[in-house]
């Protein structure tokens, strides 16, 4: 399971991203289906439109000769409301999709929430704000478990719970037009790892040789310099934004010390006798994480007004210096060492075998007069990032696969389908949906002969 003949490659999406058809058949909405989004950018009624293209999709990924594709099921699809009964429709759609892809020796790695959360969930009682969320998600879970664990045997909980907390987008804070705050932030986190907790418990009951792991937005820091209170900041950045969820799914416990200065502040949720046993309940069988490039952080000063909300902490002040890039689509340079140190990190303190979930490089594009696009930067980057993925497992971290965000041009964060990020061009703009034609990148055919190439050395 862990060497390389066991290795998955694998390409990623996420439901919102890539289904479209967010009204069909019986859908509910989704926090991500009601956000208003910025005019002249797509939203999630069409997508990629993979809802009706499946059948042609999945023939791609089997000429891309993966081992695996990474996709989510989208909660409003199974439970329209959240909770209550099932939606026939939905279920049938991810259970075509699943047997096509076992049909074509497609192994699928399924997230349970990638960022959607049941809109009505928000409207009822505030999605994770509230501890109802925890029951709700484990409702959900356990259907997902009973319905598709026959088949489905590698389970990721919830995607990158950092990103959930700050993005009112994805939360739902943006409805309620409350400016949360941070500690409220930390309370929405705290229900999320709950949820994540009762999720890997029930799949350890329910299916039969399953296995679980969470989905980690690893922050790989540096410190701005070698001056101790810049070391010390680069400490806590990475303990709040990366071991502050993981290691409540690996040890059952928050970080002490980050837990005890955020308790200070007044920021750190209260963790009962009765959060305690749930944290101690159940425990991962690896970790997943994704991974763009990497971050430094120094001594705190006034906020820098970073995009990125979780950026701006009382703590530590990130300031990317060096490391800061001056592309249009990416904030960082990128930084493949950097993919080796956070597996090391996270290999040398949780001892689980890890994937990489998510890799990948943005670029503006245009099919040349081939109607191929040349992406030979994104050809540059994952080569990169696959070197390390070599050296990491020549130096005996177990590392179970990496997938390449994405496997299609889908719907970008707040980009739409300006900034791409797929081995596969999907023919449509923000504003005209064109004929949605799949034509494979450059990259694709690169990615199809690196794994080709692996499998003759390995298998
Ligand atoms: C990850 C998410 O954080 O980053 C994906 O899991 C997302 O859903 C990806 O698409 C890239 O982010 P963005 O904002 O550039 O699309």
């Amino acid at each position: 399971m862990t060497s390389k003949e066991n290795f998955r490659w694998g390409v990623s999406s996420s439901a919102f991203q890539i289904e479209g058809a967010n009204k069909a058949d019986g859908k509910g909405p989704s926090t991500l289906d009601k956000r208003k989004v910025r005019a002249g950018i797509a939203d999630t009624s069409v997508a990629a439109d993979f809802y009706h293209h499946w059948r042609e999709d999945i023939q791609l990924l089997a000429s891309l000769k993966v081992t695996s594709f990474r996709m989510s099921i989208s909660w409003t699809r199974i439970f329209p409301t959240g909770t209550g009964s099932s939606n026939k429709a939905g279920v049938q759609f991810y259970d075509q999709v699943i047997d096509a892809l076992l049909a074509n020796n497609i192994e699928p790695v399924v997230t349970i929430n990638h960022f959607d959360m049941p809109y009505a969930l928000i409207t009822q009682f505030n999605g994770w704000l509230s501890r109802k969320s925890v029951n709700a998600f484990a409702n959900y879970a356990k259907f997902l478990f009973q319905h598709f664990g026959d088949r489905v045997k590698t389970w990721l909980t919830i995607n990158e719970p950092l990103m959930v907390m700050y993005n009112p987008a994805f939360n739902g804070s943006h409805y309620q037009d409350d400016n949360r705050s941070t500690k409220a932030n930390f309370l929405m986190l705290h229900h999320i790892l709950l949820a994540e907790k009762n999720a890997i418990k029930l799949c350890h009951q329910l299916v039969v040789n399953g296995k679980i792991g969470p989905v980690s937005s690893f922050q790989n820091v540096y410190p701005a310099s070698s001056h101790p209170e810049d070391v010390e900041a680069a400490m806590t950045a990475e303990s709040i934004l990366s071991y502050w969820a993981l290691d409540v799914a690996v040890k059952g416990k928050y970080p002490e010390i980050t837990y005890n200065r955020l308790r200070k502040l007044k920021l750190a949720p209260q963790v009962s006798p009765a959060d305690q046993i749930i944290f101690q309940s159940a425990f991962p069988d690896f970790i997943a994480f994704n991974y763009y490039s990497s971050i430094r952080a120094e001594k705190y000063h006034t906020p820098t007004g970073f995009v990125i909300p979780f950026f701006d902490s009382p703590l530590f002040s990130i300031d990317m210096g060096p490391q800061r890039a001056t592309k249009k689509w990416t904030a960082m340079e990128a930084d493949p060492v950097g993919m080796g140190i956070a597996a090391r990190k996270l290999y040398e303190r949780y001892h689980l075998p890890l994937i990489i979930t998510e890799n990948g490089y943005a670029d503006t594009e245009v099919p040349s007069t081939d109607s191929i696009v040349q992406d030979d930067k994104r050809i540059e980057y994952l080569s990169k990032h696959i070197a390390i993925c070599e050296q990491l497992i020549e130096e005996g971290v177990p590392l179970w696969g990496y997938f390449i965000w994405s496997f299609m041009d889908s719907l970008s964060g707040r980009e739409g389908f300006s900034k791409r990020y797929g081995l596969v061009y999907v023919n449509r703009t923000d504003t005209d949906l064109r004929d949605l034609k799949r034509t494979p990148k450059k990259s694709f055919y690169w990615y199809r002969d690196q794994i080709r190439d692996w499998r003759a050395k390995y298998d």
